[in-house]
């Protein structure tokens, strides 16, 4: 039986969109307000969901309580009151849009889920916004 387990997390960060090899005015019709020079900011939600099977000795598909550790480490810690743009190295040449974040919090976890596990995360921009990643 193979059932997912999910945590639910958050982070407040401030980011810009826009390329730096782009004009301002470039930039400004493609990411409009989202390349504001001085930033703005987003309050991030995420459920990071993790299936597997079930071990037969403590009943869990992983420990919620190392699932909400490693969250707290690896991206609570990283990106929580940060400039994704200038804070985050993954983000010195890449975009923080959504996409970008949502496949870089999956890497950033990947390493930490056993192999045999399935790692789900989806992200919240806005609470209409949210994109999914599972490594595919
Ligand atoms: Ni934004």
């Amino acid at each position: 039986m193979r059932v997912t387990v999910s945590r639910k997390a958050h982070f407040n960060a401030a980011h810009r969109l826009y390329r730096k090899d782009w004009s301002m005015e470039k930039n400004d019709a493609v990411f409009g307000k989202c390349n504001n020079p001085n930033f703005h900011g987003h309050n991030y939600e995420l459920t990071v969901s993790v299936t597997g099977e079930i071990d037969q000795k403590t009943g869990y598909v992983i420990d919620t309580k190392i699932l909400a550790d490693l969250i707290k480490e690896h991206i609570e810690n990283t990106f929580d009151h940060k400039n994704l743009n200038l804070d985050v190295p993954e983000f010195a040449d890449l975009n923080p849009t959504a996409e970008n974040i949502v496949v870089v919090i999956w890497q950033k976890l990947r390493k930490y889920i056993d192999a045999n596990k399935d790692l789900e995360i989806i992200l919240y921009e806005t609470p209409r916004n949210f994109v999914t990643y599972n490594g595919n």
